[in-house]
């Protein structure tokens, strides 16, 4: 990966997002950072597609987990905006998902504190100039 990209549209943003989803393994854990509306839940369909999944990835605000099986990985996208610390985390099931190697795709992550893995990767998505341009910057926690 590149560690900065700038995307012109959302086939652009669905066509990093498959180079990113190559680079996973199961127990990775990808915190998902930047403004209502900049991507975040666009770049996880596209990874989820990628990887086979048979239900759209929606907007996981409401029900906090969204497990979504797919042929490759069992990802997870969770959405942590309303709990408060780790111990809140770790009623959702973190530990579990983890150990049944998962890729966890985390919204609102600083909530998990210290359960964020050494070494996970962190996706930035912010606007762009145009209506449909986004850059999305990785890094490691
Ligand atoms: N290049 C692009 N990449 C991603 N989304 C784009 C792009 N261009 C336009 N869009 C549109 O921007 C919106 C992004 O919404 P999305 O739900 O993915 O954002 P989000 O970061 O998950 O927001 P929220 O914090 O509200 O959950 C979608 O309506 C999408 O169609
Ligand atoms: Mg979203």
């Amino acid at each position: 990966m590149k560690e900065r990209y700038e995307v012109k549209s959302v086939e652009e943003t669905w066509k990093v997002a498959r180079e990113f989803a190559d680079e996973l393994r199961p127990g990775d854990v990808v915190c998902l950072g930047g403004d209502l509306g900049a991507g975040k839940t666009t770049f996880t369909q596209g990874v989820a597609s990628h990887w086979g999944a048979k239900k759209p990835v929606t907007s996981p605000t409401f029900c906090l987990v969204v497990e979504h099986p797919t042929d490759k990985h069992l990802l997870v996208h969770m959405d942590l905006y309303r709990l408060h610390d780790e111990d809140d985390v770790l009623t959702i099931g973190w530990e579990d998902y983890l150990a049944r190697g998962a890729v966890l795709f985390v919204e609102w992550w600083d909530r998990a504190g210290d359960l964020i893995p050494p070494n996970a990767w962190k996706v930035s998505f912010s606007l762009g100039d145009d209506e449909e341009s986004r850059v999305i910057e990785f890094s490691r926690i």
